[in-house]
């Protein structure tokens, strides 16, 4: 496997951005070179088509009350055109998702419907995330702990390399 891919996540608290370089050692490891970062850097880039030169992108967005990140979204409105002449795959990262129900599945899947406005992802992973309340703000730990949240690192690292390996075979030569 060769050629350039971009891993980009949005992150409050880091989990998302754990499973996002996860995500691109893996794609490394099967032979891609892989540039990832926060999307907010790449939403500075000064370069006004940076997306030229990638084979193909994914992205991440933990779920915060039902919903991805702003920035998720305003990265993907802001390199629609790019993205759509290239696979994108999109990762979400939730709590409720430490449980795969067809409930929580389908809760996850609304909040990427705000990306397919512009995109149709090659492929969707659905990931558990962690809550750790020493990290949180005051009002993020008081919102965690009303919904009865358990702290926890709930990510499977398995489950998120795996899926970074299914990814080669939706990216053509
Ligand atoms: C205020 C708040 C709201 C949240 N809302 C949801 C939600 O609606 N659905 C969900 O599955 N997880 C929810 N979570 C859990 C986060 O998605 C999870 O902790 C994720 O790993 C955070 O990612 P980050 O560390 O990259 O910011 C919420 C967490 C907080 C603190």
């Amino acid at each position: 496997m060769s050629g350039n891919i971009l891993v980009v996540y949005a992150t409050k608290y880091g989990s998302t951005a754990a499973i996002g370089e996860a995500i691109a050692s893996e794609l490394r490891i099967v032979g891609f070179d892989v540039d990832s970062s926060p999307v907010t850097e790449r939403m500075q880039s000064a370069d006004v088509s940076p997306l030229k030169s990638y084979r193909a992108v994914v992205i991440g967005s933990p779920i915060y009350m039902g919903k991805l990140l702003v920035e998720a979204r305003d990265f993907v409105k802001a390199h629609q055109h790019d993205l759509r002449e290239r696979p994108v795959a999109v990762f979400t990262v939730g709590y409720s998702l430490k449980e795969k129900s067809d409930d929580h599945l389908r809760s996850a899947n609304e909040a990427v419907g705000v990306l397919r406005d512009f995109i149709e992802p090659v492929a969707v992973g659905y990931f558990a995330g962690s809550y750790n309340p020493e990290v949180m703000s005051l009002s993020d730990r008081l919102i965690m702990k009303v919904v009865g949240g358990v702290p926890g690192d709930y990510r499977d690292w398995d489950e998120i390399r795996a899926w970074a390996r299914g990814l080669a075979d939706l990216i053509p030569e």
